[in-house]
């Protein structure tokens, strides 16, 4: 164990899977108490026994980001179980795919934007607060490549990414002068299960790993490695960024 983050609080939601999954491993390793936030409860408890494994300190809660009076109880849980709070980390999401826009329902655009945009405002909502409480801290919000230059296989998916990145900015300009740093992390194709089931087949998964200009896809521990950075006082100087993290692809985006 290493101490980057020693003495420091997390609250990582849609921890019990892929890059949230990864990122609450390296964040309990690098020395910070974890609360593993997920509507699933069998991964979450996955995450927390593989933490205690290596002797780590960590607690599920099981929320669903995208309901206000759960999102409250998750900090309130949070602090009562840890103390205080410093890092907060907003992995839940979902990807459905959609047809184009003209064929595209309202019932997925609603639950994209409930879960993968509501949801990151709602956990910032009630984490500030305890953060300002505490002299300050880092928010780290997931965007992705498609909130940067659109997503053809889901219209609300991009839109609510493309919106991550302005909460982020919005959530900078109002906070950092109070201690807060907030930045954004945009990954490109990771292999988690979320890539998986979005791209369908092996085949799929193939064509889109080719796409990128390293030729695969991110393991969840290189996203973790990049949040890592922005949740310590590394980047103590780093506030309403958007990192890039994505094997060169928005570089060689058309
Ligand atoms: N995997 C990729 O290729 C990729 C690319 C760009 C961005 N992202 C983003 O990275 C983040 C993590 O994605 P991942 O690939 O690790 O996905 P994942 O599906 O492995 O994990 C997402 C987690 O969020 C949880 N979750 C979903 N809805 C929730 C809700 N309403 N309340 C609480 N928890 C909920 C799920 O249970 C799951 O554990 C997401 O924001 C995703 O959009 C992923």
């Amino acid at each position: 164990m290493s101490d980057r983050l020693k003495g420091k609080v997390a609250l990582v939601t849609g921890g019990a899977s892929g890059i949230g999954r990864a990122t609450c491993l390296l964040f309990a390793r690098e020395g910070a108490k974890v609360v593993v936030a997920d509507r699933n409860q069998p991964g979450g408890t996955e995450t927390v026994r593989l933490i205690h494994q290596k002797a780590g300190e960590a607690h599920f809660v099981q929320v669903d980001t995208s309901n206000a009076t759960q999102v409250e109880g998750m900090v309130r849980q949070t602090v009562e179980r840890f103390g205080r709070l410093d890092v907060l980390l907003t992995a839940a999401a979902i990807l459905i795919i959609t047809p184009p826009l003209a064929e595209s329902s309202e019932r997925d655009w609603d639950m994209t934007m409930d879960i993968d945009l509501k949801g990151v405002f709602l956990s910032m909502k009630y984490a500030i607060p305890e953060m300002l409480r505490g002299g300050g801290g880092s928010i780290i919000n997931i965007s992705s490549v498609s909130g940067i230059r659109g997503n053809v296989g889901s219209v609300a998916y991009g839109v609510a990414k493309a919106g991550i990145i302005h909460l982020t900015t919005i959530a900078a300009e109002q906070y950092t002068a109070k201690g807060i740093r907030v930045n954004c992390v945009a990954p490109g194709p990771v292999d988690t299960p979320q890539m998986r089931g979005s791209t369908g087949s092996t085949e799929e998964f193939r064509r889109v790993e080719a796409s990128v200009p390293m030729k695969r896809a991110a393991r969840p521990e290189e996203l973790a490695n990049a949040i890592l950075f922005l949740a310590s006082d590394e980047s103590s100087y780093v506030s309403g960024v958007t990192f890039s993290v994505d094997g060169g692809q928005r570089a060689a985006a058309k």
